[in-house]
């Protein structure tokens, strides 16, 4: 997939973005960072901590940018200028990548004991931070409080990844990849005309669903016939969980419920698990009071064995002994529509923003699943082809509302995703505001 898209270099030609280097590993990936956004339109200035220059020098950054590269407060010739202050006001957008566990603790507590602090408390731009460290270092209760409170504050987090780090570890905490972060500020910049009223904090105003609760279910039930078998579908949980990360990134606090899938959940997040239908009608309506937004992408079964053997159930003993083939029934029972409850709901309804997984008149029939579950929107996608659909199949989406509908071309789960978030936010805002 070409994540440097043609949208982000409409969002990044002609802006200045000021980059800031911290100490670690990663540092060397902002150089591949830099010239991302230099071969998209934009001018780069770097502002590198003490403990990044351990990493990379000063000399690598300076080359590429053609700028000097600033690396301290106690820079006479800059600061008779108010250098920092200049710098801050200079950039349209600040990064902060890679931004080590020391730096994010900074941000948090408002510390300015370097220059990059300094500018990150002197800036009034939008702030993107890529954390990166050791994956314990990014579960500690510090850094995660540290991030929760950035986030509230408005303050995007990208990533972290997941995998094999350098120091031999495997988790959470490596730095997500230079086109991963240079396409995740571009579907945020693009949301920046969508405002929304009541918002505080400096990205307020760039980040609409700042500390706004989303609440998404994702994957496949499973109903049991008896202790060993199941009723499901080929659901992934790719869908909701690329949604789930993106609501995360734009600042949202997101709870995802999730059927059984074999995907970690997004940074931030919040899982809930659970089996079948009846578990997730419970896990929702738990948390639904609380939601501004409800969007439900899991493959929901429809019908439930009517009784759940206690024991595994055996061939019947006359099939053994005969060749002639024995058929069984299997009595079933219409499960609760979850979505439907829930749009049904007279007090605290939040917005509802359902899925339709056709194999055939896609639009039509998602059209009528939008009216008579009352819906906000619905987003339709084909399934039960070889190419398109469930698990790691690229999609494309008929997103409809009761007055509209636009289309999203063909492409992978996390684009998918990337370009609905700003849909459904313009729709929310324009909801609740009119
Ligand atoms: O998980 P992936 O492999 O990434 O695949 C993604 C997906 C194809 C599962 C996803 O894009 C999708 O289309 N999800 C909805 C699938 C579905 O069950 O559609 P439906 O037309 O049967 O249901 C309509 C809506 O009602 C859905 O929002 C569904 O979550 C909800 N529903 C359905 C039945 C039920 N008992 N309770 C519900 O809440």
């Amino acid at each position: 997939m070409e994540l440097t898209s043609l949208h982000s270099r409409s969002t990044f030609a002609g802006k200045r973005v000021l980059l800031g280097v911290t100490g670690g590993i990663a540092a060397y990936k902002a150089a591949v960072l830099l010239r991302e956004f230099q071969k998209l339109g934009a001018t780069v200035q770097v502002v590198m901590t003490e403990q990044a220059q351990q990493f990379v020098g000063s000399m690598t950054f300076a080359a590429l940018t053609n700028m000097p590269v600033r690396t301290s407060l106690n820079d006479e010739q800059a600061e008779l200028s108010m250098g920092h202050i200049e710098l801050a006001r200079w950039a349209d957008v600040f990064i902060i990548a890679p931004a080590s566990a020391n730096t994010i603790a900074k941000l948090a507590y408002g510390i300015a004991d370097n220059l990059l602090t300094t500018i990150a408390l002197a800036s009034e731009k939008p702030l993107f931070v890529a954390p990166a460290m050791n994956q314990k270092m990014w579960a500690h209760t510090a850094t995660q409080e540290n991030i929760a409170t950035l986030r509230q504050r408005g303050i995007a987090i990208i990533g972290p990844g997941n995998g094999e780090q350098a120091c031999g570890d495997v988790g959470s905490g490596r730095m997500s990849e230079p086109e991963e972060i240079v396409a995740t500020i571009a579907a945020q910049m693009s949301a920046d005309v969508i405002q929304a009223p009541e918002l505080s904090g400096s990205n307020a105003e760039h980040l609409p669903l700042l500390g706004k609760k989303v609440m998404l279910t994702a994957g496949p039930t499973r109903e049991p016939i008896d202790p060993v078998r199941y009723i499901s579908n080929h659901s992934s949980g790719r869908m909701g969980y690329a949604l789930a990360e993106q609501f995360a990134l734009v600042g949202a606090e997101v709870t995802l419920v999730s059927g059984p899938v074999c995907l970690q959940p997004p940074a931030g997040v919040t899982k809930v698990s659970i089996n079948s239908a009846e578990q997730l009608l419970a896990a929702v309506m738990a948390q639904i009071s609380e939601q501004d937004i409800f969007v439900s992408v899991a493959a929901v079964a429809d019908y439930r064995p009517a009784t759940v053997a206690e024991q595994k159930m055996k061939k019947n003993p006359a099939a053994i002994n005969s060749a002639e083939k024995q058929n069984l029934q299997i009595e079933l029972t219409e499960n609760p529509d979850i979505l439907r409850t829930v749009s049904g709901l007279m007090h605290d309804r939040p917005f509802c923003v359902g899925f339709a997984a056709e194999t055939e008149k896609v639009v039509e029939h998602a059209r009528n699943k939008l009216l008579n579950k009352r819906l906000d929107m619905i987003c339709a996608n084909q399934v039960g082809s070889e190419q398109i659909g469930f698990g790691d199949k690229p999609n494309a989406l008929e997103v409809l509302w009761q007055d509209g509908s636009t289309s999203i071309a063909m492409t992978d789960k996390t684009d998918l995703a990337r370009q609905l978030v700003p849909v459904i936010t313009e729709r929310y805002c324009a909801t609740i505001t009119s």
